[in-house]
């Protein structure tokens, strides 16, 4: 695998590695702190990140590597037209990794393809989000200790939500998981991830608008924003942002060991009086997905030849 694009891409062996060097890099990170001497990530952010642009550029910065970015399309040559695949060209005569963010599907693919250099999607438009789903992945294994037989309850977003859609490819590869889909009718998970991968592989779902009748049978709360930059109009965001606010009240009749997660930014979806709640994981999962990256960028460095 020379790049990151689709959480996919990685098979259960290669997750149980990234895990393994993670919590390796928790235990001594002192060991890693020159693993990536003399080698640049770049950072080409073209849509709005403080979590995934921040974690990628402390995680080469604690390999003891360096980071050029481009934040915001505006500040690039995007702004004069170039094109994605161009801008990849570029990239790679000057760096040694990038990680992208774009607003468009498939962005982080095109890149692939033209850049000499292993790339990694940092989110592509309402697609998917990989990385993000590496920092779930360790959240689950350090609150569950394990992938299976969860009950996993998506809720929000599920149309335009690229992190869930992430993350549903990755757990339905595991044993006995259960999804508890939770949004409003408009918001529901598109055909290509309720067909190609639940259906498909025959894992079992129920779809709802009830968090509340459903929150005693999760294992794993997944809250997700709804997504105001995919809307095409205000009118319909407006009407659905609010459409679930997971309370202390709420929480009465969830189960004691219960992992409540949200990839972040939160807007409402998550009353601030949660965030004193043992299950609430929403920030652990922020410092997990920095690890995760340090581990990521390891392994494709070393597929590229670049370190040992
Ligand atoms: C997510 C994203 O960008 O898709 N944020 C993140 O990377 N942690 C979720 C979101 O923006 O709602």
């Amino acid at each position: 695998m020379k790049s990151l694009i689709d959480i996919l891409d990685l098979t259960v062996e290669e997750l149980d590695e990234l895990i393994a060097t993670a919590e390796d890099i928790i235990a001594n990170p002192a060991k890693y702190a020159q693993a990536c001497h003399g080698l640049k990530l770049a950072s080409l952010f073209f849509e709005p990140s403080t979590r995934t642009r921040m974690s990628f550029e402390a995680a080469m910065y604690e390999l003891g590597g360096n980071v050029i970015s481009v934040t915001g399309a505006g500040t690039s040559s995007a702004a004069k037209g170039e094109s994605v695949a161009d801008t990849a060209k570029t990239v790679s005569c000057y760096t040694d990794i990038i990680a992208i963010r774009h607003p468009k599907e498939g962005a982080a693919y095109v890149t692939a393809k033209n850049a000499t250099i292993p790339v990694i999607n940092a989110g592509d438009g309402g697609h998917c989000h990989p990385t993000q789903t590496l920092a779930d992945l360790l959240t689950i294994w350090r609150e569950k200790g394990r992938f299976d037989h969860l009950t996993i309850g998506v809720c929000g977003d599920l149309k335009f939500g690229r992190t869930v859609h992430s993350l549903i490819n990755a757990m339905s590869r595991y044993e006995g998981n259960k999804f508890v889909l939770i949004s409003p009718e408009e918001l529901k998970v598109p055909s290509y991830v309720k067909k190609d991968v639940l259906q498909q592989k025959g894992i079992p779902y129920v779809q709802t608008t009830d968090l509340e009748s459903v929150m005693p049978e999760l294992d794993i709360l997944y809250m997700t924003r709804v997504q105001r930059e995919r809307f095409f109009n205000e009118e319909d965001y407006l009407r659905l942002k609010d459409s679930y606010i997971l309370t202390v009240d709420k929480l009465k009749t969830a189960k004691k060991d219960l992992a409540i997660l949200h990839p972040l930014p939160r807007v409402n979806e998550i009353s601030v009086a949660v965030d004193d709640d043992p299950r609430a994981c929403y920030f652990k999962q922020v410092l997990n997905g920095k690890y995760m990256r340090e581990a990521l960028i390891l392994k494709l460095l070393k597929e590229a030849g670049k370190i040992q």
